[in-house]
């Protein structure tokens, strides 16, 4: 496996394969260990994409849009929404093959493989999964794969949209989903599928019959999801993100209604809609909606993903075939294999990649020192955080980081 940077820099990348690209139900069904970073109003735009796909995220979402306004103002589409060419990830990801898997795990190799693999990029800064190539795009963490079953894939990018009704949805969809060309000339795919917010809490939420406003309103889903696929055809791909009911029997009707609408996959949050995120999530609620769904469509679950244990707990104990990390990889990017990548706190050089990110991509100043201030919580002490909070620019908290020692 190379090691250093220069290795790394005599790559012929003719020698990769094309990594595949799949919609997010193919990568759910066809991929094990699917890894993804939740919608996250305010937090989850381009950088801290960027930055959670250098580390072993598959699936990233856009924070939540409000649909009409985004149909109906420019502004609120430039404020709501940016891209780049970039910022979908290159994984080796292992196929999903049962007999070939369960063969292997009988012998224990590929168990042993995975570890070996994983510790090695944990062990390490990832340096290629940032290094760009003119032709090919972003480059995979490492060159060589760590064995037959696994295969290059790119990740995903969905938008996660936030509506009362199927017209309004079909509309914003539609404009997201229009290739635009980038400054080279070539067309770019703005996005890989959507994804209806049907679990946002928010009093004005749920008072203006979006988020988890719908959650007893599954003809309504449902009419929204038909929406969008009469609109952009049957094979536009519609995520359903959900919280669990407080009567069971409600969750089960929702799922099942939005799967015979055609959602392809449904994100689970284990949390009623009056449960505050410090109140543990749900896994026997997760594993009835998933139960529910009846083998249909791929699920994923949702809540408490804070380590590489709650993730193979989460998977073990409810079915899903995707983990979703929200406020676990906020703190640590790195987090799904680093939560998502096997770092058990955020290592120095992905506060350093954030900040180059930041400064290539642009961020308003409150939104980049809220996440440097997520990624540090663990490593600051009482008044080093109130010295951190009294910051007021760019520039200091890059000079504050280079107090700390990171190379910026
Ligand atoms: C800062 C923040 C913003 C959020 N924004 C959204 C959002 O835009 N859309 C959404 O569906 N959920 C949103 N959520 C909920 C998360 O996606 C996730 O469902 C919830 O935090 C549970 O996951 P966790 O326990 O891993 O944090 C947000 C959560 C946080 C902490």
């Amino acid at each position: 496996m190379a090691n250093d940077v220069s290795e790394l820099a005599s790559i012929d990348v003719n020698e990769l394969p094309r990594p595949a690209s799949l919609t997010p139900r193919q990568m759910l069904e066809e991929r094990e260990d699917v890894n993804i970073l939740a919608p996250l109003v305010r937090c989850s735009k381009l950088p801290f994409r960027h930055l959670a796909s250098m580390y072993e995220t598959h699936i990233t979402h856009t924070p939540m849009i409000l649909a009409e306004e985004f149909s109906r103002s420019q502004i609120a589409r430039t404020a709501d929404f940016s891209t780049s060419r970039y910022e979908r990830g290159v994984y080796w990801m292992r196929e999903r093959n049962r007999k070939r898997r369960k063969l292997e795990d009988e012998d224990g190799d590929s168990v042993a493989r995975d570890q070996a693999y994983f510790s090695d990029l944990a062990a390490r800064p990832l340096p290629c999964a940032n290094q760009i190539d003119a032709t090919y795009g972003r480059l995979p963490a490492t060159v060589q794969s760590p064995g037959e079953d696994y295969v290059l894939t790119r990740g995903i990018l969905l938008a996660q949209f936030a509506s009362p009704n199927g017209k309004a949805l079909a509309d914003a969809v539609e404009l997201i989903s229009t290739p635009v060309a980038d400054t080279e000339g070539e067309s770019l795919r703005l996005v890989d599928g959507i994804d209806l917010n049907c679990g946002c809490p928010q009093p004005w939420a749920y008072a203006s019959g979006i988020g988890s406003g719908l959650l007893r309103k599954p003809e309504i889903v449902a009419d929204m999801v038909r929406a969008v696929k009469d609109r952009m055809g049957w094979n536009y791909d519609v995520s359903v993100k959900i919280r669990v009911d407080t009567d069971l029997k409600l969750t089960e009707r929702l799922v099942q209604t939005a799967i015979h609408a055609g959602a392809n996959h449904l994100t689970i949050h284990g949390r009623t809609r009056h449960q505050a995120s410090t109140q543990a999530v749900s896994l026997p609620s997760i594993k009835f909606a998933v139960d529910a769904a009846k083998g249909e469509v791929p699920c994923v679950g949702n809540g408490d993903i804070w380590e590489l244990e709650d993730v193979r707990t989460m998977r073990n104990e409810t079915g899903v075939r995707g983990v979703m990390a929200a406020r676990g990889l906020l703190a640590n990017p790195v987090s799904s294999r680093a939560l998502f990548a096997g770092y058990t706190s955020t290592p120095k050089h992905a506060v350093e990649n954030f900040v180059k990110l930041t400064m290539d991509y642009s961020l308003i100043y409150p939104l980049f020192h809220r996440h440097v201030s997520y990624m540090l919580e663990g490593t600051m002490n009482k008044y080093e955080r109130l010295y951190f909070n009294s910051l007021d620019s760019h520039v200091a908290v890059v000079d504050y980081m280079r107090l700390r020692r990171l190379s910026l």
